[in-house]
């Protein structure tokens, strides 16, 4: 039986920060209805794991957790203790050992990327506050809502107490976009392709990078780019579509991305808690201080990570020819000057 305190909650926002019913609002919000119930049945955290789930949210939107509180109780789920819908955040934040941090303000139209920024820094401050103030020590962070890079190091910066480690950002659905994509191309099943990477800012500069990627290929591991066999595609149209993939379901939908992007905040909520598997590397936003990688440090960028024991480590040694060397400082560059300006408005 694994000793973890009954205590066990997370704060998942159902919509958030935005006054009028846009689409992009809207689909926070799904995102949270899509990931609750994986929870909650014992896929993420185990399956001899009590949970307690606190829902969070703004009190315009209380009314609507009634409703999602009233679904959980009917789903009957044994390892579900309690639920606890709130729009406070010491009853939030309390004792949490993980909090999933969906909502963020999603950009208006007409508005600046500056004024986005700024608004999300307001917000992530406030959260990273209240983590510092109500969590435990040992909470493990997860940052979703855009621009999680960027937000997800503002939280930390605002939790000082938290060790940086225990913050990270979602890249993970990238992974999975990446993995797929090559599996497609392959005619072979996702978990046929280990190994890729997203390296940087979960944005359009983000780099999908598959040099190091394997491909099993009718029972035999095959580098990538032999199984895949169309150079000019790996280093074209597939890292476009990875990096577009979010706009593209956007148009698509007219929503953004829910189901799989909750799909992917329960597969790096399950490595966290569970790790790695062995000769496998997972792609997480972390903190970039010490990297091997001559990538910036005081960033939350995406590296390929191991995780044992509930703490993760860069997967160090990797060639990085000039190609990638490029497509990786420029997504740095891209989350420095993100940083530059989020904090700017963080001392003011
Ligand atoms: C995604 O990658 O699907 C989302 O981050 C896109 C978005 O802007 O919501």
């Amino acid at each position: 039986m694994r000793l973890l305190p009954l205590s066990f909650a997370y704060p998942c926002y159902v919509g958030h920060y935005c006054c009028v019913g846009r689409l992009h609002r809207m689909s926070m919000g799904f995102i949270a209805y899509s990931l609750l119930y994986s929870i909650a049945k014992g896929d993420v955290f185990g399956k001899d794991q009590p949970i307690i789930l606190v829902l969070l949210d703004i009190p315009p939107m209380l009314p609507v957790l009634d409703g999602v509180v009233m679904e959980l109780q009917d789903c009957a789920l044994p390892l579900l203790r309690e639920v606890i819908p709130t729009d406070k955040v010491e009853v939030g934040f309390k004792d949490l050992d993980a909090a999933i941090l969906v909502g963020s303000m999603p950009r208006k139209e007409g508005m600046e990327r500056k004024d986005l920024l700024k608004a999300n820094v307001a917000i992530f401050k406030a959260q990273g506050a209240a983590l510092e103030k109500y969590a435990k020590k040992t909470v493990r962070v997860l940052v979703v809502g855009n621009p999680a890079n960027t937000n997800c190091l503002i939280a930390s910066k605002s939790a000082p107490s938290i060790p940086k480690e225990n913050f990270s950002c979602l890249t993970r659905l990238d992974h999975n976009r990446a993995r797929s994509q090559v599996a497609m191309r392959c005619g072979v099943p996702a978990d046929a392709v280990k190994n890729v990477i997203i390296w940087g800012n979960h944005s359009s500069t983000q780099y999908p990078d598959v040099h190091h990627a394997m491909v099993n290929v009718h029972g035999k591991e095959v580098e990538a780019y032999s199984a895949v066999k169309d150079d000019s595609w790996l280093k074209g149209d597939f890292i476009s579509t990875v990096q577009l993939r979010g706009a593209a379901v956007i148009k698509a939908r007219k929503l953004s991305s829910a189901m799989s992007a909750a799909k992917a905040i329960c597969d790096h909520m399950r490595d966290w808690w569970f790790g790695t598997l062995d000769g496998e590397f997972m792609s997480m936003g972390v903190y970039a201080g010490g990297n091997s990688y001559g990538i910036p440090e005081d960033l939350i960028y995406s590296f390929p990570v191991h995780i044992k024991n509930k703490s993760w480590n860069i997967h160090d040694g990797l060639p990085v020819n000039d190609f990638s060397r490029a497509k990786m400082d420029a997504t740095a560059a891209e989350l420095v000057e993100e940083r530059d300006t989020a904090l700017s408005f963080l001392s003011q």
